[in-house]
């Protein structure tokens, strides 16, 4: 039997989760999951490299549970479960951190932007964050990482430091590849379409959530920032308007050239109703299936479980690849 390839892929759960999370991960997820063995974590130790509320942390990690089931990954063919559950994620993170340089986690510019406003209390898990990103995926031997466009730069990352290690000792890590979609790679800000949508935004109007309700799809998105030309156009002159285009394209898996078609003479008003309406249509089945998921708490158990169970193993026997060829008695 030919085995398969193997993916990797989580998500924080230090908030309610974006279109941009859906588009740029999700989506894509489930799409590969019948071709590859998959791995989809929630990952709640890189949640805490900023504050939580520990009820707020608790609830969340299950709604996004509940999420990844809803949207159509299957726990059957899938390991689902919650980073903390497996410790190796957190041994292996500071064996790769003992040959991370400085220099190389101070260029990230995930860091960079998240520490800027700390003043001088940067969290140093901040700055470690990456190495532990680099452990959940080499731990797995992954071949591929789907992820948006913003983690580009942790996956170049943690191909350096599997071919560090695997050079300083032996081959150890398969080296693993991004798999950044076409569409839906960079989800912007609704107010300020030159920045990425993020879950962290003080304004609620720059992002929508998986779990909004209709009538506040249709009013951020009424809200949106365009601009001055008026027309329907894919261009970079037209940040806002090219934003809510490739949301079209990502949902529908459609081409920029046939959104712009469809509303050749018209108004952004009309546009943006369509926008929305196409946003709602692929939200809802997801909202509902989420409702009746996250009351089932005794189901969730049983997924994370196994999921763990299933990490674990694999995890394990990678780990203690790593701790034999670095030196220590087993
Ligand atoms: P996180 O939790 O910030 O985001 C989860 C996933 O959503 C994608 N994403 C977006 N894609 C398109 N447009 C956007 N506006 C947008 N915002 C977020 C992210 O690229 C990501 O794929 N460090 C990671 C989580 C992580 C991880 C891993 C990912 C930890 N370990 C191992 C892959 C493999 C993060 O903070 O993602």
């Amino acid at each position: 039997m030919e085995t398969k390839k193997v993916i990797l892929s989580g998500i924080q759960p230090s908030g309610s989760l974006t279109l941009g999370n859906y588009l740029g991960a999700i989506k894509n997820w489930i799409k590969l999951q019948d071709q590859y063995e998959c791995y989809f974590c929630i990952v709640d130790l890189h949640a805490i490299t900023v504050k939580q509320e520990p009820k707020d942390l608790r609830s969340k990690t299950l709604e996004v549970l509940s999420i990844y089931l809803a949207c159509g990954i299957d726990p059957e063919k899938n390991a689902l479960f919650i980073q903390s559950h497996v410790p190796a994620h957190s041994e292996a993170s500071w064996l790769l951190t003992c040959s991370s340089y400085m220099g190389e986690l101070s260029r990230m510019t995930q860091f960079k932007d998240k520490s800027q406003s700390q003043g001088e209390s940067i969290p140093a898990g901040l700055f470690i964050y990456p190495v532990l990103m680099a452990a959940d995926i080499l731990l797995y031997q992954t071949d591929l990482v789907p992820v948006g466009q913003d983690q580009k730069q942790h996956l170049e990352l943690a191909r350096n430091l599997a071919e560090r290690f695997n050079n300083t000792y032996s081959p150890t890590f398969k080296v693993p590849d991004p798999y950044i979609p076409k569409e839906g790679a960079k989800i912007m800000d609704l107010q300020e379409p030159t920045k990425k949508m993020s879950k962290s935004s003080d304004n609620p109007n720059s992002f929508i959530l998986i779990l909004d309700p209709p009538e506040v799809i249709r009013k951020k998105i009424s809200r949106s920032v365009t601009d001055s030309i008026g027309i329907v156009n894919y261009s970079d002159d037209q940040p806002g308007i090219k934003n809510l285009i490739n949301i079209v394209c990502a949902i529908r898996g459609i081409t920029q050239e046939e959104v712009v078609d469809m509303f050749k003479g018209k108004g952004y008003s009309e546009f943006k109703s369509y926008v929305a309406e196409v946003i709602i249509e692929e939200l809802t089945p997801i909202q509902e299936k989420v409702k009746e998921l996250i009351s089932n708490k005794a189901y969730l158990e049983e997924i994370y479980k196994k999921g763990a169970e299933k990490a674990n193993y694999v995890a394990r026997k990678t780990l203690r690849k790593m701790q034999k060829k670095i030196g220590f008695i087993q």
